[in-house]
């Protein structure tokens, strides 16, 4: 099978620092069908040569075991061409088209890896210059909009120009091998699924922390922010995860189907209940590993008095009978005390206590998604056979450890090989429907108007904890706390 992949986007960031990565991991493995042709596609006035001149120079900058020798780059670079684009110029769209012409690949891939606010232009005009036909996949990054109305907008015209099973949203979480471990520890193993629900579970964690600050994205990070940045998406696709009912098979609709449900059931917001159940936070200068770093306000292309949230800690309820009165405690943030995302699922006590268990001790499933991937059941065990502890009949925390990078290597494939893969093989079970995006804006929004109003912004939390202390109270108000502190 030949295919056009034309990545919009080809001399930024995200196509040096994830997507040629990934695409040269998939060429090493041997998974990227032969016949493939990259063009990358910018405004900047380069040849081909000098296209590939410059991506073997930012390979430079990945890590060393995934970078490629001189004669495996000089391989992958024979499928690297670039064309000079401007994406409001349509005549620049039928030299594309001419170009594409010239092989008329079996599939042709349009990435859209730009800034958001091309995407409507983009694909009017790759529609107006006829690039819209049947073999056309158009993949497109997040953020999609900055709220319900910007994302149904952008949403309409990809859907004007192209049928739903040739749209490819990502969010790179879907890709991870950790998060669809999780879709088999769910749907492939029968073992948990009867305590799966809120007779059993006291309460389910997602942390998702970032030990980075916002690094050279300073100002498109500021005009966005924690709650568009990783709640709307990548968290709210980890509750789906956890939170839906099995599907009937795994195909993408069947899937999305069930996780749309999940968004539809969100218990939607109260005025009483966004101020304690929505914490925002923002970091200030502080100390990591041995070193100071800047505050955010201090950051490269950020408003010195910004109000942008770089934390939020939030108590989601999911209302169906499955779920009713189980909190989900939601938390993410950059420079906090370690890079750690983990879903921490805490059972209920014993209901009638027979042994004396320490304090805090309970029955815990930890779904390490990274650094770390794999899995960690706590349980209570009889420990020490001294007569002090017969006589006391106390019972030790104890664990099960599954590491997944141990047994699977962690050479796996990573996120956006696997999606990469997918869409050129046409799967859209990792991807994300235009529905399920709509309804996590929705459900995010009035969030977003609250804080709108409330001059008061996010609380100030130093580099290098765990946010600011009210998200700690937020939790410790239902009688829980966060995996770290119990
Ligand atoms: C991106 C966000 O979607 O995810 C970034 O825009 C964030 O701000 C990144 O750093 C986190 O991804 P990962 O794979 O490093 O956890």
């Amino acid at each position: 099978m030949s295919f056009d992949l034309v990545l919009f986007g080809g001399t930024g960031d995200l196509a040096w620092r994830k997507l040629m990565p990934a695409l040269f991991q998939a060429f090493r493995h041997g998974s990227l069908p032969a016949g493939g042709r990259i063009l990358g596609v910018a405004r900047d006035a380069l040849d081909d040569s000098q296209y590939r001149a410059l991506i073997r120079s930012r390979f430079n900058e990945v890590e060393l075991a995934k970078r490629p020798s001189p004669e495996e780059f000089d391989r992958f670079a024979a499928m690297l061409h670039f064309l000079r684009m401007d994406l409001s110029q349509p005549q620049d769209y039928q030299r594309l088209a001419d170009k594409l012409r010239e092989r008329n690949a079996d599939i042709v891939v349009m990435y859209l890896a730009t800034a958001p606010s091309l995407f409507t232009v983009a694909c009017e005009q790759l529609a107006a210059a006829g690039l819209n036909t049947e073999n056309t996949r158009l993949v497109l990054e997040k953020p999609l909009g900055h709220d319900l109305a910007s994302n149904r907008a952008i949403n309409e015209t990809v859907r004007s120009v192209l049928s739903e099973k040739q749209i490819f949203r990502i969010d790179h979480y879907l890709g991870k091998p950790s998060v669809q471990n999780l879709f088999a520890l769910r749907f492939g193993n029968a073992l948990f699924e009867p305590l799966w629900r809120r007779e059993t579970i006291a309460n389910i964690q997602i942390t998702i922390a970032e030990d980075l600050g916002v690094e050279k994205r300073g100002a498109f990070y500021d005009s966005t922010g924690a709650l568009r940045d990783m709640v709307q998406n990548h968290a709210l696709q980890l509750l789906c995860a956890l939170a839906m009912e099995p599907p009937i098979n795994a195909h993408a609709d069947a899937i999305r189907d069930e996780k749309l449900k999940v968004l539809r059931s969100l218990k939607p917001w109260t005025p009483q209940a966004l101020g304690p159940d929505v914490i925002r936070g923002q970091y200030m200068s502080g100390k990591m590993g041995g070193e100071i770093v800047p505050g955010y306000r201090d950051e490269p292309g950020v408003n010195p008095q910004s109000m942008t949230e770089t934390f939020v800690a939030l108590r989601a309820e999911i209302a169906n009978w499955r779920w009713a009165g189980v909190p989900f405690y939601i938390r993410t943030g950059k420079r906090l005390a370690a890079r750690d995302a983990r879903i921490v699922v805490n059972f209920r006590p014993a209901p009638h206590a027979i042994f004396h268990s320490p304090l805090g001790a309970a029955n815990r499933l930890i779904i390490h998604l990274q650094p770390k991937d794999g899995l960690e059941l706590h349980l209570l065990a009889q420990g020490q056979d001294n007569r002090q502890a017969r006589s006391a009949q106390s019972l030790t925390p104890v664990h099960l450890d599954l590491d997944f990078d141990k047994r699977f290597g962690s050479e796996r494939v990573g996120a956006y090989e696997r999606l990469l893969l997918d869409v050129i093989d046409g799967r859209l079970n990792l991807f994300v429907r235009s529905d399920e995006q709509e309804e996590a804006w929705r459900w995010v929004e009035p969030i977003m108007e609250s804080w709108r109003n409330d001059p008061s912004g996010p609380r100030p939390y130093a580099a290098g904890t765990w946010g600011p202390s009210a998200a700690s109270a937020m939790i410790a108000r239902d009688g829980h706390c966060w995996n770290e502190e119990c």
